[in-house]
């Protein structure tokens, strides 16, 4: 007997259809946590799942509020990997024992900096790239408004450029964070939260996610955002009207980490996933999502659009005490106290 056409390729779906979920099954799932930018975090979760099989759930939130939610999570976790975002976080969750150790085989493939953080991280988190802070700002309303180049962190609170600048809020972005913890490491502490009050004047919107304010410049609903480097790089190489600025006194910058939930229920697959980042090939995701960080894995080609580190004057951002748990908590509740951020 022979099965007409259409009866055996319903049955050939039918049976696809069953097995499908299976096999999924078979070669796991994972929660991933991202923290850079939404293209980006797309680009590795379709791309993870098309090397592995592995099937992603992915959530993707700013630095300082994934930590929260890791945190809140911490007696029933629901998050396997934290992939993205700045290190100081990563860095706190470490130190609380929110992540766990682990180390991959492929370690020994990367830069300094990024094995520096997984031993001050006590193992439990690894740098996957690095990138500088520094602002950008929207060349044609600044012609229009008639107003100077920002060249420096001192500009940024004069009071012509009143209403012109914003960046995101600390506590939900680790981007603003690195700016108050750099502010303090440049200027000391006195001073530089004499700064941030000054700033706050200037400031027009706080906004949740750090980038955020470099794409409202781009749309020229900001003159300013105080940004990484390589964001604003980002909107420039959309066509928008973005200059990229690094400060003229020197500047901080990130380690961007990943780390494995302490508890995650798919443990292989984080371990997987983990090892994957790792991988020159899995790196060179952020140029194609058009985000020009320096990739941790020294095979991996940095992207030609990459602010120039040699020509960035970098302070010796200390992760170690700015990342500890103490530190950021006493900053971040000083800032509330002392700066009356008004939205
Ligand atoms: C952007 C940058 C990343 C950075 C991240 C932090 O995505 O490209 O380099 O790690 O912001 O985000 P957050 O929203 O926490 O400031």
């Amino acid at each position: 007997m022979s099965f007409n056409k259409p009866a055996a390729l319903a049955m050939a779906l039918a049976a696809g259809a069953l097995l499908a979920p299976a096999a999924a099954e078979a070669q796991g799932r994972l929660n991933l946590y991202c923290s850079v930018q939404e293209d980006w975090c797309q680009l590795m979760q379709t791309e993870f799942e098309k090397a592995t099989g592995v099937k992603v759930a992915m959530t993707r939130k700013s630095s300082g509020e994934t930590y929260a939610q890791v945190k809140a999570e911490k007696d029933n976790p629901r998050g396997d990997v934290w992939w993205g975002g700045t290190g100081d976080p990563h860095l706190q969750a470490a130190e609380e024992n929110l992540t766990m150790p682990y180390e991959s085989p492929r370690q020994k493939e990367l830069q300094d900096w990024a094995v520096a953080q997984w031993k001050t991280g006590k193992q439990r988190t690894i740098g996957v790239y690095s990138g500088a802070l520094g602002f950008g700002y929207n060349s044609e309303l600044l012609a229009k408004k008639n107003l100077p180049e920002p060249k420096c962190w001192a500009d940024l609170i004069k009071p012509a450029y009143k209403g012109e600048v914003q960046v995101a809020n600390p506590h939900s972005s680790g981007t603003s964070y690195t700016m108050v913890a750099t502010l303090v490491q440049l200027l000391g502490e006195n001073a530089a939260f004499d700064y941030l009050k000054k700033l706050n004047v200037n400031v027009n919107q706080y906004t949740k996610s750090g980038a955020a304010p470099i794409v409202a410049a781009g749309r020229g609903e900001t003159l300013i955002g105080i940004v990484f480097m390589h964001d604003a790089i980002t909107q420039a190489v959309r066509n928008f009207p973005i200059k990229t600025v690094a400060p003229c006194e020197g500047t901080g910058y990130e380690i961007g980490s990943m780390s494995i939930i302490a508890g995650a229920r798919n443990l292989e697959s984080a371990k997987k996933f983990y090892d994957w980042a790792l991988s020159p090939e899995a790196q060179a995701l952020g140029a194609r999502a058009e985000s020009f960080q320096l990739p941790s894995n020294k095979s991996t080609p940095t992207p030609p659009q990459a602010p120039k580190f040699a020509d960035i004057k970098l302070i010796n951002y200390d992760f170690q005490k700015f990342g500890s748990s103490e530190e950021r908590k006493r900053l971040l509740s000083k800032f509330d106290s002392e700066i009356k951020v008004s939205n």
